[in-house]
């Protein structure tokens, strides 16, 4: 779905794409010399890996293998490194969406009490750095928080990226809050859902984003954006 998805905004917008659907069976080093040709195409460039991937590829050597200057989702340790200074180039496509929707909304980050639910290195870390760099006061939250209902409910920004289906109620909300759903889960009757109960917590918060719909659609606007981007600073 992810990659569709991706495929069809790539046609919309006149990116031309290029997939490589390999074989489970394929090695680290095959993936890493198509990856090498990548980079030394002149034709291409963005590239990303889809992630997860299978057990017997190493995800750190891949993404190292990407040229940081055609990193469009933004994984290479060189450019979180940019992003942990404050000086990034490209911005992690779902962190950088989520961004948008809350600047577009009016919604000001200063100073609020912003709280990260989830602390993965495609969610949860590039977040809280970005809500820090807007001077947002940054907790993250993950598996072993004490206390996690009563961390969540101090939040005036609260993004929750957890991969659990409804998980967040009311009960976890101030009223008020900006709540952000990066979930994309099953309901019991699989049904697309998101980590926040969607009809509980529109009672109580000021502004929510639904799934799908919501950050979904974003995570694609910033990677068509940082190609672009991408392919302007090559032609440059
Ligand atoms: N798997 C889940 N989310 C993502 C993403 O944003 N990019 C890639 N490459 N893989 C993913």
């Amino acid at each position: 779905m992810y990659v569709n998805n991706k495929k069809k905004a790539c046609e919309e917008v006149g990116i031309r794409s290029f997939e490589y659907a390999l074989p489970e069976e394929t090695t680290e080093t095959e993936l890493i010399e198509l990856i090498g040709r990548l980079n030394g195409d002149p034709e291409v460039d963005g590239i990303l890996c889809q992630l997860p991937l299978p057990k017997h590829i190493n995800e750190e050597k891949i993404l190292n293998s990407i040229d940081p200057s055609k990193d469009a989702d933004c994984f290479h340790p060189f450019n979180v490194g940019r992003l942990m200074i404050g000086n990034p180039v490209f911005q992690p496509c779902t962190p950088y969406g989520v961004m948008e929707l809350i600047k577009e909304s009016g919604i000001e980050i200063s100073g609020k009490e912003c709280v990260v639910v989830g602390r993965s290195n495609i969610v949860g870390k590039p977040q809280a750095m970005l809500l820090l760099a807007q001077n947002g006061t940054v907790t993250i939250c993950h598996s072993k928080t004490k206390n996690l209902k009563e961390v969540c409910k101090r939040a005036d920004i609260l993004v929750v990226a957890i991969g659990k289906a409804k998980f967040v109620d009311a009960s976890y909300v101030k009223e008020g809050a900006v709540v952000i759903d990066v979930g994309m889960d099953r309901d019991e009757n699989g049904k697309l859902c998101g980590d926040v109960d969607f009809e509980s917590v529109k009672e109580i918060a000021g502004a929510i984003t639904p799934v799908p719909g919501g950050v979904g659609p974003m995570t694609i606007a910033m990677l068509m954006r940082n190609t672009v981007m991408a392919a302007k600073v090559a032609k440059e």
